[in-house]
């Protein structure tokens, strides 16, 4: 028998939505979320994403119209990443140094239509090499390390040159924040915020993202780069140097199986902290209600208040352009 029952009544706290609301401790907000775009070369370009559903390749002039529909939701960050066409790519991905290539083109478009949108800019050499790897490889198909970085560094400046606010390395390559870091300071931006995929896990929940991107490698894998699932001291870690390292915002990639590690880096650190709702996560929840199984936007609701929950600042989620069917699900 609980001894303060019947004064105390927990169902008093939930009587009315009115009543629940007031006492949320936890609460979506469009200003904390990333939507991911995937940029093609082109104009008048908007195609579905086969593997990602209400999601489209969009080229850099039309890329704002998009961007302004999500604006109007209150959403006001992106994150851009680049669909190389296969013929420009090469084993050392030299297309990421072009001057204004892809993501500068696509950038200066849209700050120019859309001054106040937060833009940053993936910085993954998958997305530019023939093989798909993260970066150089030798005969075996492993990444070298310290060739990929001066690649990286130089490249960095690049993508930012017209007007992003920060970029995104995302590869797992050793020492790639503080290259980018001094590489930035070089070319007096540093104002530029680096965001680093600090704690990215080996997930097979990134296939729809690879078939949208078409960054499959070739053969072999990302193991040696991205984190095993099992080891969560080791994750932390990846997230502490990064920040020794001189990142700004640390990422916690998938979200939804590592609420835990996200949990745990931030209680191990002041730095802001996001995470990122993969591919593999949106695609599963946006079928469930095409399978009969449940909305998916109130399954969307849950999984993004659960990110938040865990300790997130911010999310990297694909439904930030439904956002408005997924705050209204809820009720
Ligand atoms: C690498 C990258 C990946 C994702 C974002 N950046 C996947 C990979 O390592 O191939 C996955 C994001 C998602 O699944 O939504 N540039």
């Amino acid at each position: 028998m609980n001894p303060d029952f019947p004064h105390v009544r927990m169902r008093r706290y939930r009587k009315t939505s009115s009543i629940r609301g007031l006492l949320d401790n936890v609460q979506i907000s469009q200003k904390k979320l990333i939507w991911p775009v995937f940029v093609k070369p082109g104009s008048g370009i908007k195609e579905p994403i086969p593997s990602l559903p209400m999601q489209h390749y969009l080229s850099p002039d039309v890329l704002y119209e998009e961007v302004a529909k999500v604006c109007d939701m209150g959403v006001s960050s992106v994150l851009l990443f680049p669909v190389v066409p296969t013929e420009i790519k090469t084993a050392d991905g030299s297309y990421i140094l072009q001057r204004e290539g892809l993501m500068a083109i696509a950038v200066a478009s849209l700050k120019k239509q859309l001054p106040n949108v937060t833009v940053f800019v993936d910085l993954d050499m998958s997305e530019y090499t023939n093989h798909g790897h993260s970066g150089i490889i030798d005969a075996e198909g492993i990444v070298q390390n310290d060739e990929t970085l001066s690649i990286i560094s130089k490249a960095a400046p690049i993508l930012l040159e017209t007007g992003a606010d920060g970029i995104a390395p995302s590869g797992m390559i050793d020492g790639q924040v503080s290259v980018i870091r001094k590489s930035l300071i070089e070319a007096q931006m540093d104002d530029r915020l680096i965001l680093s995929y600090s704690t990215k896990f080996a997930s097979t929940f990134y296939e729809a993202f690879r078939m949208a991107a078409r960054n499959t490698p070739k053969f072999g894998h990302r193991q040696d780069c991205q984190l095993p699932i099992t080891d969560v001291r080791q994750a932390i870690r990846e997230s502490l140097l990064d920040e020794q390292e001189g990142a700004d915002l640390l990422m916690v990639k998938p979200a939804l199986c590592y609420l835990d590690v996200i949990q745990a880096i931030r209680k191990r650190t002041d730095l802001p902290l996001g995470a990122y709702n993969v591919s593999g996560e949106y695609n599963l929840t946006w079928n469930a209600t095409k399978l009969n199984i449940g909305d998916s936007h109130k399954m969307a609701h849950e999984i993004l208040t659960s990110i938040f929950r865990s300790g997130a600042d911010f999310v990297i989620t694909y439904w930030s352009n439904q956002i408005r069917e997924v705050l209204n699900a809820y009720k």
